[in-house]
């Protein structure tokens, strides 16, 4: 059951000129909302113009006294309308779809209502706005010149067309006014919020999200504490202490962390001993919090698989059936611990200086899930080897990755 019970469906409509980030939060919501266990998805009206007309479109298409182009981008926007409205039936009403679009006139916002209107649906509009040059710079520079529409073609001709579509949206725009029924302002990413008729938990979490959310790239290291005894063991949960080898890893870590960071990182650990020993190392601030620590294995905590496969091999093939949904009798599922570790990940939304997470499992292949936007089924299934540290750059789109794997001896010196 997910804490984030929703029965109907809800179309967030996306407002706001080219480069103020409104595919990038689209983005952010939908993987938010699906690492969440509520289905979501993007229909960006770009991607079918680029599909339909071809990506090559001169900034005179984008002109709203073009009527070729305006023709032309009303047909492009009445497919994606049509196809957020099929995807949503097909998901019984019970999703969050998000038009991605500029939807920069009041006629335009007018005519998605009605449309909307006519399914039941009132869409919430959630308008980026943004004046601060330095940020439209970084976003054109970062995002947009990787466009199809701007393959082979010189950066600096691309950014003068692109200055000239942005130009032609501003000459037709008109921020939502309030008798345009619900939405959320976002402006300068996340620097101020406006929020008109917005309520309930869904819609209080998507704009909390977007509150938190910014663009200054840094990394995010990921790693699970060193070896433990349980793990010699292969024994589930319990508080264990770090072996010979854990130990060893934890002052690898400290090195590495030392090393390679040139300003100070925030630090999370669980609770548990074994992921603060690994951490204890480290010449930096640790902050332990219990969000962190590893899935509740309830009554077979302390216990091997095998032993779980013998005394209880009805939830043995349960759990092996659907790892992500079953719970351990009187402890967690994978989806359980997705819902607690929500606000980690608000936390590291947030966060502009390097992140280092040192934690467990289970712990680790849903957080590394949401980072990397994985299909939430797969999270329980993700490798996530001892003694390596997976570092995320997120970016616009994505997130670039690397892996260092620590060969920790099998005795230790010192
Ligand atoms: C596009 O064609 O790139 C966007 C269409 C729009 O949202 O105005």
């Amino acid at each position: 059951m997910h804490t984030l019970a929703h029965d109907t469906a809800l179309v967030l409509v996306m407002v706001g000129l080219p480069a103020r980030g409104k595919t990038f939060m689209a983005r952010k919501i939908a993987r938010y909302l699906n690492w969440l266990g509520v289905t979501s998805r993007v229909f960006n009206v770009g991607n079918y113009r680029r599909h339909y007309l071809g990506s090559a479109q001169p900034a005179t298409f984008f002109d709203p006294k073009n009527p070729e182009g305006f023709d032309k981008r009303r047909q492009m926007a009445m497919a994606a309308l049509d196809d957020l409205l099929t995807w949503l039936k097909d998901q019984a009403g019970r999703a969050v779809a998000i038009y991605d679009a500029t939807n920069v006139t009041r006629q335009r916002r007018q005519w998605l209502r009605q449309q909307l209107a006519n399914h039941g649906i009132e869409p919430v509009f959630v308008e980026s706005m943004s004046s601060d040059r330095g940020l439209i710079e970084h976003n054109i520079r970062q995002t947009k010149l990787s466009m199809p529409d701007y393959a082979n073609v010189e950066p600096e001709e691309a950014v003068r067309d692109f200055r000239e579509r942005i130009a032609h949206y501003q000459s037709a725009y008109e921020p939502v006014d309030v008798d345009e029924g619900p939405h959320v302002k976002v402006i300068d990413v996340g620097e101020r919020v406006n929020l008109h008729r917005i309520h309930g938990s869904l819609l209080s979490r998507i704009v909390f999200f977007l509150m938190n959310l910014h663009i200054v790239p840094r990394p995010v290291f990921l790693t699970r504490h060193g070896e433990s005894d349980f793990n010699v063991q292969g024994r589930l949960g319990g508080d264990p202490d770090l072996t010979a080898r854990g130990r060893s890893f934890a002052r690898d870590l400290a090195q590495f962390f030392t090393q390679r960071l040139a300003e100070p990182p925030i630090v999370f650990t669980s609770t548990l001993k074994r992921a603060r020993q690994t951490a204890e190392a480290l010449p930096f601030e640790v902050n332990s919090i219990k969000n962190l620590d590893e899935i509740d294995a309830g009554v077979c905590d302390g216990w091997t698989y095998a032993d779980m496969m013998e005394r209880l091999p009805e939830e043995y093939a349960s759990r092996q059936a659907d790892k992500l949904r079953y719970r351990y009798p009187r402890g967690e599922s994978y989806e359980d611990v997705i819902q607690r570790l929500d606000p980690v990940i608000i936390e590291v939304e947030r966060q502009r200086s390097p992140v280092i997470i040192v934690a467990h499992q289970a712990v680790i292949r849903c957080l590394y899930g949401y980072l990397t936007d994985q299909a939430l089924e797969t999270s329980p299934h993700l490798a996530v080897p001892l003694h390596t540290v997976t570092e995320l750059v997120p970016r616009a789109y994505g997130a670039g990755e690397s892996r260092t794997s620590f060969i920790v001896p099998d005795r230790p010196l010192g």
